[in-house]
Parts: structure tokens; sequence; C-alpha cells
């Protein structure tokens, strides 16, 4: 049946920690101290002398430079963007330009300047190499470490609500997810020291997402809550209420994608929507729902695949899409972002293969995340 495909199988290597490299733990007054002087030289030939020995202290673990671990005293590093911020004074044509360099690089060391909705220190922004800026997201590992798990048949994986949280929050605010799950998007949250609410339909997906959001380490003690209900008609200011809240800073949303993976037997559950028409609806009454308690300027994300009906593609995702632009929103971005199917289904791709080739279509392989932005 196509329009069985599944929305994000577990794949075989899917057991890949979503960790970072290497980081350097650099004394944040040395570094400076150390790079005010480059200021000072008198000529490029001297400069690059200095900028090169400099380069190989920051490098060396035994140098006075490095500390073993994060504290208030040093400033993380890439080795990468060190390297590349230090070379970039060296090429340099002329000392004039060095200068320029150097300066820039200090305040990327001593000052923050952060926008309106993150916490990104823009004077340092080449240090987010993690951090993803294009439109097209093709991830081949799905992040498992701490206690994510691909277990839930269609959760997505964590790097979609963790890119959000960093691009669209701070540090103290809240994440509302209105079709929790199993709780990826709190577990993110509580990761990244942000407070959440999740809403699931089911309770006893509830439960699970419970168990897994306590199981995993929460330094910043922010709250992170699932509540059992139906997000179309919940709540929301009296559930903020309750965490002495009136608002929320941003808004995931993960729908079922119609009835591509039927989610249980209740009649509130999108999955269980009667039509395309019927689904759109149930869509645009959980955005107006959580609508009216997300701040101005603040930013509302959906997650959407597209499904397959007797040989036509219904484009779900922008059906969906121009149901949030209808209410007023601001469209930011299309993100297209891939899916593998688990590689022990061999026999099911080429099976797919097979009908994409007979049928004239082509087989799903992409999802939508459409972000955007509540006007003021
Ligand atoms: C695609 S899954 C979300 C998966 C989630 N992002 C995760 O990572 O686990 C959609 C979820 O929405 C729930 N759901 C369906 N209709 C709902 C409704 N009206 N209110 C709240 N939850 C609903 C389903 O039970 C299902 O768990």
């Amino acid at each position: 049946m196509l329009n069985e495909m599944p929305m994000d199988l577990p794949d075989a290597d899917d057991d890949a920690s979503g960790a970072n490299g290497e980081i350097l733990h650099i004394y944040t007054l040395l570094l400076v101290e150390a790079t005010q002087q480059l200021r000072d030289v008198a000529s490029m030939d001297i400069l690059r002398n200095e900028v090169f020995e400099l380069k190989q202290h920051l490098l060396d673990p035994d140098s006075h430079f490095q500390g073993v671990a994060e504290t208030d005293e040093t400033t993380p590093f890439p080795p990468d963007y060190l390297c590349d911020e230090l070379d970039q004074i060296s090429a340099s044509q002329s000392l004039e330009r060095a200068r320029y360099y150097i300066e820039r690089f200090l305040k990327s060391i001593t000052e923050v300047r952060t926008n309106a909705v993150n916490d990104i220190n823009l004077n340092s922004w080449k240090k987010y190499d993690d951090i993803y800026t294009d439109s097209l997201w093709v991830i081949d590992r799905r992040d498992s470490s701490g206690v994510h798990t691909a277990g839930y048949w269609g959760n997505f994986i964590p790097q979609i609500p963790s890119q959000m949280i960093r691009r669209y929050t701070k540090h103290g605010d809240w994440v509302i997810d209105t079709f929790a799950g199993s709780g990826t998007t709190l577990i993110e949250a509580q990761r990244w020291g942000r407070h959440s609410i999740g809403v699931e339909l089911q309770p006893n997906i509830a439960d699970h997402a419970r168990a897994l959001i306590a199981a995993e380490p929460n330094e910043d003690g922010v709250t992170s809550d699932i509540v059992n209900g139906d997000c179309t008609t919940i709540n929301y200011p009296k559930l903020l209420e309750q965490y002495q809240q009136s608002s929320a800073q941003l808004v995931i949303m993960h729908p079922p994608y119609f009835d591509i993976i039927k989610f249980s037997d209740d009649a509130r559950d999108l999955s269980n929507a009667s039509s395309v028409e019927h689904f759109l609806a149930m869509i645009g009454q959980a955005v107006d729902n959580v609508t009216t308690v997300l701040d101005p300027k603040r930013y509302l994300v959906i997650v959407i695949g597209d499904k397959y009906v007797k040989g036509e593609w219904i484009p779900l995702g922008f059906q969906t899409m121009n149901e949030i632009v209808q209410r007023g929103f601001l469209l930011k971005s299309i993100v297209v972002k891939n899916f593998e199917t688990t590689t022990g289904k061999r026999h099911q791709r080429e099976l797919w293969k097979y009908r994409a080739l007979v049928g004239g279509f082509y087989v799903f392989k992409h999802e939508y995340i459409f972000v955007f932005q509540k006007r003021p």
C-alpha cells in the first residue's frame, strides 16, 4: 500500500552518538593578553612568527593555555576555529588588515552579542559549525546519545528539536510540543536548559515519555512536563498558569502525517481524521489553540511529510503550510530533510523501487520542517 510509507524508521546504524568533536578549554585571560600583544608587533614577518608560536602553544595540551574542563575562567574552542582565526591574521597582506582581524578575534573572545530569540554569540558565529543554516538537511545518523531512542515508531530525530531550540530560544525560555509522542523535544529542551511542556493524547505514550525524560540528566533544573490531552482543545493559558507563566517562546509541532501511521483509535487523534480536509482542519485547530500563548515575533515549527493515495501524491506538507500561512504567520523557511528506511529492509526497498518504476512515481525520501514567525 503506497500510503503506508514510514515516517522515520530506525536505521540499522542508528546507534551513532551525536557527540561533537574535540573542544579545547583555553584560559580566556591568557588568550586575551597574548592576542593583545600581537597588536603591537612592528612587521608582518614578526607577526607571522608570533602567531605561529601562539598557535603551537594553544594546541599543545601541556601548555599553560589549556585547562582540562570548562570553567568560568576558560572559553571552549573547536581547534579548527582557533586555527582559522589565527591563520587569517597571518595571511593578511598588511599590518593594518592583520590588526583588524586581531581586534575582531579579541571581540569574539571578550564580548557577547546575541539577537532577541537565541543565545548564539554573533561575535563568534564561526564557532557554530554544528548549527545548520542551509535549507537541505541530509542527516545519515540519528543522535542516540543519552535516553534518545528510535523505539517509538514515528518519532523524529533529536537533531530537529535540538537545532530549533538552539536557533529560536534562549536559556530559560519555554517550549511547547503539541504532539509530544516519546518526548524527544522535551529531552532536548532539558539538555539545553529550556523549560518545556509536551501534550500527548495517548496516556501510555505520555507515561513512556515521562520515564525517558526522568532518566535524562537535568543540570539546569528546568521543568519538562508531559500532559495527557488533546492539543486542539487543551487550555494552554490555564496549563501555563500552573508554572506561573502566561506564554511560551517556541512551539514545535510534529503531528501524525494524516493516516500514514495510525497512532490510536481515539477520534481526536489526527491520524484518525476522516479525510485530508478534516486532517487540515484539525491541524488548523491545533495551531489556533497554541498561537494564543506564543509570544509575538517568536517561532512555530511544524515537521510533516507527504502521502500517496491511489497513484496520486498528496502534498500534505504544503497544504499544512498553507493552513498556517493563512493564519497570518510569516513563513521563514522550508527545510527539506532526508529520511532513510532501515537497512534491514533491503527487500522492501527493492520492492518500492520496482513499484516506483511501474507506477511512474518517486519513493518518499524527504519530509519538511516549516519554520514560521508569529507577527508582532
Ligand atoms: C508523529 S508523533 C510525534 C512524535 C514525537 N515528535 C517524538 O519524537 O516522539 C505524533 C503524536 O501525536 C499524538 N497525537 C495525535 N493526535 C493528537 C492530539 N489531538 N493531541 C495530542 N497528541 C496527539 C500521537 O499519539 C503521536 O504520539
